[in-house]
């Protein structure tokens, strides 16, 4: 081809995630920077996996997911966010959440809509807002006390005759801001004489600190007649290579979500849906005592940092603990994160490639989805710099 290819998506490069742990594998630094678990999934969700496989799950499942799985998740629903929803038209099974963020976006998307994202934002939402011919709209989170929290004036003030979304994503990686009722019906209010939906990305719903808990789109009636809810098993099992989310929304909506999931994925992993689907009837006590668990390993990490020049707030969510490293360099956190991983042997990822517009101040997100000897050899090292 003569003419340079006239690229769709001109700003996106290799994801931060991609980036770093690369680095972190040619370095052989302690990778504290994709967040996936280093705990192997329950025994108990495996065995059921290895059944399937043998007892022929191994071709295509249902488009909108294998039924156990979807009244396994109107079940769960049910029980966290006292929700009842039909699994036969509120529910469908993605590839993970990211095909669920994609086709969320993509079935409400139109070119000229604008979308407000919550800066730090995820990466995935706007590659798919641009690709729809949209516009992201970027509202800062504000810092208070050295935690990010939702300022809902600049909010209120984006919102305008063009907005066709808001994405929320609470618990909120990479900081572990949450939202509370309050929060809710705050959007609720804002929202109502709009026709903006949401999105709300929940994929760390089930990992909350301090004996608070998820408040969930899903629990607020006025928020769910206008959001589609996405989610995902691999943060909540262990089990991030698995790739099985899902989405919850009103069945029109849903009826729209399907359009895109059935031509981007159109079934998922049917011995996973399967094992799935026996798993979170058989354990609720698994993802109820996910919390405690992920509680233990930040409180550990944030005690394993005291002898560090690193400044934090211990994380109310996720399994991500941002800290302020301004004392130690006054570097950009790029380079930071670049330069500790190759020269010190610990990846992280800065804050700055989640944020149109960089916070003011020096910070990095920290994995703590880690067994306590590694927390303990990153602390270490940590402490020393
Ligand atoms: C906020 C957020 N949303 C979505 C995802 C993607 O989830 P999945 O691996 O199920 O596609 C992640 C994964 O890190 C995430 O942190």
């Amino acid at each position: 081809m003569q003419n340079p290819l006239d690229s769709k998506l001109p700003h996106v490069g290799t994801t931060i995630f991609s980036v770093m742990s690369r680095l972190a594998n040619e370095t052989g630094a302690i990778n504290l920077s994709q967040g996936f678990p280093s705990f192997e999934p329950p025994d108990a969700l495996l065995e059921r996996f290895e059944y399937y496989l043998r007892h022929g799950a191994n071709q295509y499942a249902p488009m909108p997911g294998v039924p156990a799985l979807l009244q396994a998740i109107a079940d769960k629903t049910l029980r966290t966010q006292g929700r009842s929803l039909d699994s036969a038209t509120e529910l469908t099974v993605s590839t993970g959440a990211t095909e669920g963020l994609f086709s969320a976006i993509t079935a409400l998307v139109r070119p000229g809509d604008e979308v407000i994202l919550l800066d730090p934002a995820y990466d995935a939402y706007e590659p798919a807002i641009d690709l729809s011919g949209g516009r992201a709209v970027h509202v800062p989170l504000a810092i208070e006390n050295d935690e990010f929290v939702v300022d809902w004036q600049p909010v209120a003030d984006a919102i305008s005759a063009r907005t066709r979304a808001i994405v929320l994503n609470f618990p909120h990686n990479p900081t572990g801001a949450v939202i509370d009722r309050d929060g809710l019906e705050t959007l609720a209010g804002l929202l109502r004489d709009t026709a903006v939906y949401v999105v709300s990305d929940e994929v760390y719903e089930h990992i909350v600190f301090d004996d608070g808990r998820h408040h969930s789109v899903l629990s607020h009636d006025e928020l769910w007649e206008r959001s589609i809810v996405i989610s995902s098993f691999g943060k909540t099992f262990h089990a991030t290579g698995w790739k099985v989310g899902y989405a919850a929304a009103p069945a029109a909506l849903t009826n729209e979500f399907r359009k895109v999931h059935q031509f981007t994925t159109f079934a998922v992993n049917t011995p996973a849906q399967c094992a799935l689907a026996d798993y979170v009837e058989s354990d609720p006590e698994f993802y109820l005592a996910l919390s405690s668990f992920y509680q233990q390993k930040r409180d550990l990490f944030c005690k394993l940092l005291e002898p560090s020049r690193l400044r934090l707030r211990p994380s109310r969510s996720t399994f991500f603990q941002v800290a302020d490293y301004s004392e130690i360099s006054e570097q950009a956190d790029v380079d930071v994160a670049r330069l500790w991983t190759t020269e010190h042997g610990v990846a992280t990822i800065p804050l700055s490639v989640f944020c149109e517009t960089p916070f003011s101040g020096c910070r990095l997100r920290f994995c703590f989805a880690k067994d306590d000897e590694t927390l303990a050899r990153a602390a270490a090292i940590l402490s020393e710099l």
